[in-house]
């Protein structure tokens, strides 16, 4: 971590610790709830950036999974001069895996949780963790659709949870949306901001609302271009042109749900929808007709473009 690194990292530590003087080497644990792409991207970042990590998943190989996709990740980052090994081998030392939530789940500050997107399932996981964590712990969920709010139900003290929306993959992408909810307190959203900021990243504060804000905006936007391609108006790599040279998007957004998959895409619009009831998120015929057909873009081969 750079000299500059360290000072906002200070500050930020001395935020969580409500501005007593702690020691660099005092850093704030961290519990994650689910190894999967986003667990595992989330602890590699944390230990990267000098938080203690405790990783845990319900399955085991999927913990080891993370470890072996995080220990490469590195050491692409050693093999070009980018990391030394003894800093890398650090790195690896503050993630510690556990098979339950027991007491080095207890000893932690903030809890993200990053298990699959189901509500039942997120909230029998957070009953257990009001029964285990630390009663001034922060708990935090990843998720990317349910409701912050209703989620908070399942806590005794709702104020100490909200929403952290990371995005994919996590070491690359820059932004977290953190999110309120009707009960988080501001004392837990300035703590999670500084946690964001802790962990390298900008955070933006959203309401939460269907969608948050990036899924909000991008949905309608991808919407719009298969609508446009649909009625006939011009083609998909001239949607995806114009959108590169006319707004500087690094990619078009027709390329951009042929990567994330056709029926990803249409599912998050009908969920946008039901959520919503604004008939802009109703999925384009044709991104229903293409999931019907099974042109899902990349992963089967075609989608907006043919990748045979
Ligand atoms: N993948 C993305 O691009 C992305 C982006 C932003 C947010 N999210 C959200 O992040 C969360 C995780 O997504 P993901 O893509 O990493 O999923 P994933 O399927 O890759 O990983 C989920 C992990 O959670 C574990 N798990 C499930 N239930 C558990 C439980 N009760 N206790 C402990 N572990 C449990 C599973 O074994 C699995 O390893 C979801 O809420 C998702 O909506 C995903």
């Amino acid at each position: 971590m750079s000299t500059c690194d360290q000072v906002i990292y200070q500050l930020a530590l001395n935020f969580i610790t409500g501005g007593e003087e702690v020691e660099y080497m005092n850093t704030p644990k961290l519990l994650i709830v689910g190894s999967g792409t986003m667990g595992s991207g989330i602890a590699q970042v944390a230990a990267e950036r000098g938080l203690e990590v405790v990783l845990y998943d319900m399955k085991r190989e999927q913990i080891d999974k993370a470890l072996t996709t995080i220990n490469g990740l590195l050491q692409k980052k050693v093999d070009k001069g980018k990391l030394a090994q003894d800093e890398k081998d650090s790195i690896l030392a503050r993630i510690q895996a556990v098979d339950s939530l027991g007491e080095k789940a207890a000893a932690c500050d903030f809890v993200i949780e990053a298990i699959f997107e189901n509500f039942a399932a997120k909230v029998q996981l957070f009953q257990e963790l009001d029964k285990v964590c630390k009663p001034e712990a922060i708990i935090i969920s990843n998720t990317s659709t349910l409701s912050i709010s209703k989620m908070a139900e399942a806590f005794r003290d709702p104020t100490r949870f909200m929403g952290m929306h990371f995005f994919s993959p996590v070491p690359v992408m820059r932004l977290v949306e953190v999110v309120r909810g009707e009960k988080t307190s501001d004392a837990t959203l300035a703590k999670g901001m500084e946690l964001v900021a802790a962990l390298g990243k900008t955070g933006v504060i959203v309401k939460d609302i269907p969608g948050f804000l990036v899924n909000r905006i991008n949905c309608l936007m991808y919407n719009e271009a298969a609508r446009l391609v649909e009625a006939g108006v011009t083609t998909a790599a001239d949607v995806d042109l114009a959108m590169k040279l006319g707004m500087n998007h690094p990619m078009g957004p027709l390329e951009m749900i042929d990567m994330a998959g056709i029926d990803v895409a249409t599912s998050a619009l009908e969920a946008l929808y039901e959520m919503t009831g604004n008939e802009a998120y109703k999925p384009a015929g044709i991104l229903q007709q293409m999931v019907k057909e099974g042109r899902c873009g990349r992963k089967t081969g075609k989608g907006f473009y043919d990748y045979n």
